[in-house]
């Protein structure tokens, strides 16, 4: 797979196809949700939309389009490997009450061959299997079917993998449809399928068929107006459609990469141990700058997301003392 789209570009792209389909494009949000005290930091695009996707009209319209910032710490210790990010930036478009499953799933299918080029055979998708309180999605693989996605490429997946939301405790979720670049390497194994970590399926797109809120008593309200929320995470699809192994190697990681080199007088990608440091930081930094560039304006300090700060701006540190860097550097590689 060779496509050097740039995430710029994959950006413009994205929101040019979902405005010439009827949608309006929104300003993200900042990194702080509005209105959820039960996370630190806005974990998707969808999060800003909840009280729309529960039923409040937003003034600009039923079809939206963005680019989000995110930040995601649950699996804060695994950045270092080569795809972990705790900021990433996610493109999205929603209905909201507008169109559903059918549409959702066309428009995905239609920017993934016809704008980025892919072929139906590089793709695979999965689908909720259903359980006690949903049915297996039969609606999304048939549509999946239809517009060309072979049956021995959709697979369907319990919740553990096909149900997404809220993005706090409580909120608006449901089964959701995920696209996944086949990278065509020989399956690991009789088991291998989407989701396996053995590097052969790389997802790229979440469709998710908002019909339920989740209720502080761990309980499912169905919603009566359904909605769509979309997630796709430019790194991740960049670094996949240029080829690269990893996040790290794309251009948004070039210039960051290249300042740790200079101060630690190591190069990337000679070490594992090394390597692992050059990520950390390089992560790190670029979150802790869009925290501290926040409109919501955040410092480090000891208590919420001032907390996440002081210790991803800590663990810079110490990964940049470990590549030899002395001194006072952060402020050099934030630029
Ligand atoms: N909310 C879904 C996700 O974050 C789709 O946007 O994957």
């Amino acid at each position: 797979m060779k496509n050097q789209l740039t995430a710029n570009e994959l950006r413009q792209k994205y929101i040019d196809f979902f405005v010439s389909k009827g949608h309006t494009q929104i300003s993200g949000a900042s990194l702080v949700p509005e209105n959820d005290p039960t996370v630190l930091f806005t974990t998707a695009g969808m999060h800003p939309l909840v009280p729309y996707i529960l039923g409040a009209e937003h003034p600009s319209g039923k079809r939206l389009t963005d680019y989000q910032k995110c930040i995601r710490t649950g699996d804060i210790e695994a950045v270092g490997d080569p795809h972990h990010l705790t900021f990433f930036e996610m493109l999205g478009n929603w209905s909201l009450g507008d169109y559903f499953k059918k549409e959702a799933i066309g428009f995905s299918f239609e920017f993934l061959t016809e704008v980025l080029g892919l072929d139906a055979s590089q793709l695979s998708v999965t689908v909720f299997a259903g359980d006690s309180l949903v049915p297996r999605d039969e609606e999304a693989a048939s549509t999946w079917e239809s517009l060309g996605i072979d049956r021995e490429r959709i697979f369907f997946l319990p919740r553990e993998d096909n149900w997404w939301g809220p993005a706090g405790e409580t909120g608006p979720c449901g089964p959701d449809s995920e696209m996944f670049i086949d990278t065509g390497r020989p399956a690991c194994g009789p088991d291998c399928r989407p989701g396996c970590s053995c590097g052969k399926y790389f997802e790229i797109w979440n469709d998710v068929f908002m019909g339920y809120k989740k209720n502080a008593d761990g309980s499912y309200t169905e919603m009566e107006r359904k909605c769509v929320d979309t997630g796709m995470g430019i790194e991740r699809t960049i670094a996949i459609l240029q080829g690269k192994k990893s996040v790290y190697e794309t251009e948004v990681f070039t210039s960051i990469l290249a300042g740790i080199e200079k101060l630690s007088n190591k190069h990337y990608s000679d070490q594992e141990e090394s390597d692992i440091s050059f990520r950390i930081l390089a992560d790190h930094i670029r979150t802790s700058v869009f925290i501290l560039g926040d409109p919501k304006g955040m410092a480090p300090s000891n208590v919420g997301q001032g907390y996440i700060l002081r210790r991803l701006i800590r663990r810079a540190v110490r990964h940049g003392h470990k590549l030899g860097i002395e001194g006072s550097f952060l402020g050099e590689l934030a630029l």
